[in-house]
C-alpha cells in the first residue's frame, strides 16, 4: 500500500504552554491536531495535521448513541540533549487495532499513523515539557460518525490525535493510595470489552469510583464479574502485588487490559531474576497472605501514572494496611528504572524507546 500523503495546515495563533507539572492531568492542548477520515469505499484517507478546534458532527453520529470508539494513551519524554522520545508506541498501535476488532472497527495501517505521529509531535516539539515527571500525553482515538441510529457498526470513522502536556497523574506525586475492593459493581467480564480501550469501560466505573471516595478510598479494585472473587484491576491500572518475595499479577483472562507498563515491568522482573507470576489472585488468598504478614508490597501500573503504591485495602469492613503505607522498595524501582528509560537517563538494553526528533 503507498503511503498516503500528509497534509499541514498551520495555525497562526500560539496558546502560551502552562507549567506542566501544575496541570491537572489531560486538560490543555496543544496547537494542533491529526485527523484522518475513513469510509467503506476509500478506506482510511486524507491525513492531515490541522489547528486544534472543536469538531462538528451531525447528532445522529453513531459515537453518540452506541459508543462505538477505542482510544490510546502514550507519551512523550523529553530527554537529554533535547531528543524526544516515545516509550514503545508500537504496542500501542497494536493494541488500538485490537481494540478497534472488538468494536468493529476498521483497523489502522500502524505504521503509517506511527508516522503522521512523528510528524505531529515534531511540529508541537516545544510542547513536551522538561521538567522531571513531566510529558507530553498522546491520545489517539476512533470515533464513528455515520448519522444514523441502526444498532450497526457505522461505514464512517475519524481518526484524530490530541496532545496534552501533563504532570504527575496523582497531584503529590509517587504516594501509597487506600482502595476500596468493590463488592456491588463490575468493570468487566470475560467475552466483554474489558481487554479493549473503549469509552465505555471507563464511564461504568464512575459509579464504583465514586462510592469508594465516600468510604475514603482513592481508588476501586475490580474483581471478576462472575464469582466476585478474583482480582482484575485497580482504578484504570493493572495491579501487582509482591508476595513473600514473588511477584503476582493476574493473568490476562480476556476481561483485564494488556497494559504497556504491566507488560514492561514482566520483563524487568524476570531480567531481574525476582519471580513473577501471571495467574489467577482472589481476594480471600490475599487476605490470607495478609493475615500471614507476607504481603510485601502491591501497586497499580499504567501509562498514566506509572506506578502507583497501593497502601491499604479496604475489603468488607476489614482493613489490609500495605507496606506501612511506605513505597516499597521494588515499586521505587520499577518506577525509577521505567521513568529513567523513557526519559533517556537509564541504558534502554530493550530498544523500548523511539527517538522522534
Ligand atoms: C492508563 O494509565 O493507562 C490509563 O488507562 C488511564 C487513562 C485512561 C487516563
Amino acid at each position: 500500500m503507498t503511503k498516503q500523503r500528509l497534509e499541514i495546515e498551520k495555525s497562526n495563533q500560539q496558546k502560551p504552554k502552562p507549567e506542566s507539572d501544575q496541570i491537572p492531568f489531560g486538560s490543555v492542548f496543544t496547537d494542533h491536531m491529526f485527523v484522518m477520515d475513513y469510509d467503506s469505499a476509500k478506506g482510511w484517507y486524507d491525513p492531515r495535521i490541522v489547528p486544534y478546534e472543536p469538531l462538528t458532527l451531525d447528532p445522529a453520529a453513531m459515537i453518540f448513541h452506541y459508543g462505538q470508539t477505542v482510544f490510546e494513551g502514550l507519551k512523550a519524554y523529553r530527554g537529554e540533549g533535547d531528543r524526544i522520545l516515545l516509550f514503545r508506541p508500537e504496542q500501542n498501535f497494536a493494541r488500538l487495532n485490537r481494540s478497534s476488532e472488538r468494536l468493529s472497527i476498521p483497523p489502522i495501517n500502524e505504521e503509517e499513523v506511527m508516522d503522521h505521529l512523528r510528524e505531529l509531535i515534531s511540529l508541537e516539539k516545544d510542547w513536551v515539557p522538561e521538567t522531571k515527571g513531566t510529558s507530553l500525553y498522546i491520545r489517539p482515538f476512533i470515533i464513528a460518525t455515520e448519522p444514523n441510529l441502526a444498532v450497526a457498526p457505522s461505514k464512517t470513522y475519524k481518526l484524530m490525535i490530541i496532545l496534552s502536556p501533563v504532570g504527575s497523574y496523582f497531584t503529590g506525586g509517587l504516594r501509597p493510595v487506600t482502595i476500596n475492593v468493590e463488592d456491588q459493581f463490575t468493570r468487566a467480564v470475560k467475552g466483554g470489552t474489558g481487554m479493549a480501550k473503549t469509552a465505555g469501560n471507563y464511564s461504568a466505573a464512575y459509579q464504583a469510583q465514586a462510592k469508594a471516595s465516600q468510604e475514603g478510598g482513592a481508588e476501586v479494585l475490580w474483581l471478576d464479574g462472575v464469582e466476585k472473587r478474583f482480582i482484575e484491576e485497580v482504578g484504570s491500572m493493572n495491579i501487582f502485588f509482591k508476595i513473600n518475595g514473588e511477584v503476582i499479577t493476574p493473568e490476562l483472562s480476556g476481561s483485564i487490559l494488556k497494559g504497556i507498563t504491566r507488560m514492561s515491568i514482566i520483563e524487568l522482573l524476570q531480567d531481574w531474576g525476582i519471580p513473577v507470576t501471571e495467574r489467577k489472585i482472589s481476594i480471600d488468598e490475599l487476605y490470607q497472605a495478609y493475615e500471614e504478614g507476607i504481603v510485601e508490597e502491591v501497586f497499580g501500573t499504567g501509562t498514566a501514572a506509572v506506578i502507583s503504591p497501593v497502601g491499604e485495602f479496604n475489603w468488607l469492613g476489614k482493613k489490609m494496611v500495605i507496606n506501612n503505607h511506605q513505597i516499597g522498595d521494588l515499586s521505587q524501582k520499577l518506577y525509577d528504572t521505567i521513568t529513567g528509560i523513557q526519559r533517556g537517563e537509564v541504558t534502554d538494553s530493550y530498544e523500548w524507546t523511539v527517538e522522534v526528533i
